[in-house]
């Protein structure tokens, strides 16, 4: 285990080289002017658990940027991107040891949950996928998401795309996507349905976030770093569509959740179970439970039914993610894509059809 100290270090280095240079001296100024004359300081400091798989430094960044967002503290917003005092270090120093001080109370509040994103650029990935389903099967979709957190990728036919120069898509839609793509667009089919015929969509999540509060769209906005203005907007956007939505994410456990939705499932459209960044989070015994269950549908599909395993998940050697689509009946398993884990890019197999 390392300490925090390292941990701090560790994770600036990687926000710079991964691109929030802010975030980076944020956390480098925030280990600087810890110390244990204030509580926050000890709950940072003295931290029970393992630092790096807690992610700490990241609650602290989110804590932090949440405070900015809720306006609670306008000295600290004025030196965050936007804010009249940024690109400022000495008054960003100043403002970050004034937050950790007067803030500290909420700080500490902010460290109780672990960040939770949900990226709504990996849907310039799994989009890929759905119309691979729609192509193959011609049924209308029925979508089941595990670990949706606020939802943002079920309601992808919701958003326009570019896809290796298919554009598809919402033509009014405000959130555009366009992954740099290798490798040809995905065989979508003589005639590309557009809107998707999407009859159902329903999520769950262990901790779900409710977008149509304020106080929903700020966490899942402060766990964004601050000066990744690109993605806050493209947050944004996707964010406006679910709060005009009426989806709702239901709070429970991927596995008994999958097994009800599952017995409910139509016999008249493509049933679409699909979830990114998700599988590294089960414990064994889900992952194990959720293939039995998934298995079992897979031996009930029909053609009038079918029924797709769609998912963005890590890869052998974790370097990136994979899009692999398992569809029944026929229970073809096959790996249509190796995509950036934030959708920044796709390298598109182009063997989807078979
Ligand atoms: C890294 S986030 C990815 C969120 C979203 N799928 C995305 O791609 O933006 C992982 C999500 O899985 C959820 N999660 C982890 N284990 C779960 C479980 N056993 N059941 C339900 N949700 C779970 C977490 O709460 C979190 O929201």
């Amino acid at each position: 285990m390392i300490s925090v100290r390292q941990h701090f270090e560790e994770q600036a280095a990687q926000c710079a080289a991964i691109g929030s240079p802010f975030t980076a001296r944020v956390l480098t100024i925030v280990l600087d002017r810890l110390d244990r004359d204030r509580s926050v300081g000890r709950a940072i400091l003295d931290w029970p658990g393992d630092p790096r798989p807690d992610a700490l430094s990241l609650r602290v960044a989110g804590g932090l940027h949440g405070l900015v967002l809720s306006g609670d503290s306008p000295i600290l917003a004025a030196a965050y991107p936007g804010g009249a005092r940024f690109g400022d270090d000495g008054y960003l120093r100043e403002a970050i040891d004034h937050a950790l001080g007067e803030n500290g109370a909420r700080l500490e509040e902010a460290l109780a949950s672990p960040p939770q994103t949900n990226e709504v650029a990996r849907s310039g990935v799994l989009a890929g996928g759905f119309l691979t389903v729609l192509a193959v099967t011609g049924r209308p979709l029925s979508l089941l998401e595990i670990g949706a957190s606020g939802g943002l990728n079920l309601l992808w036919d919701h958003y326009r795309y570019d896809l290796g120069g298919v554009a598809w898509g919402r033509a009014e839609a405000k959130l555009h996507l366009k992954p740099t793509w290798q490798g040809p667009p995905p065989g979508l089919g003589p005639a590309p349905v557009e809107p998707a015929p999407v009859i159902a969509r329903a999520g769950c999540d262990h901790s779900p976030i409710d977008l149509h509060s304020a106080a929903g769209r700020r966490r899942l906005r402060s766990y964004i770093w601050a000066d990744q203005v690109d993605r806050l907007g493209r947050i944004d956007a996707a964010m406006d569509v679910a709060a005009q939505s009426d989806l709702v994410i239901d709070k429970a456990d991927a596995v008994d959740w999958l097994a009800r939705k599952l017995a409910q499932r139509p016999d008249d459209a493509a049933t679409v179970l699909f979830h990114s960044v998700v599988w590294q989070y089960l414990t064994g015994a889900s992952k194990a439970a959720l293939s039995k269950i998934i298995g079992q549908a897979g031996q009930e599909a029909s053609a009038e039914a079918p029924f797709a395993w769609l998912r963005m998940e890590a890869d052998a050697r974790a370097e990136a993610a994979e899009l692999r689509l398992a569809l029944w009946p026929g229970g073809d398993d096959r790996l249509l894509a190796r995509a950036c884990y934030h959708g920044r890019w796709v390298d598109w197999c182009g063997d989807e059809r078979g």
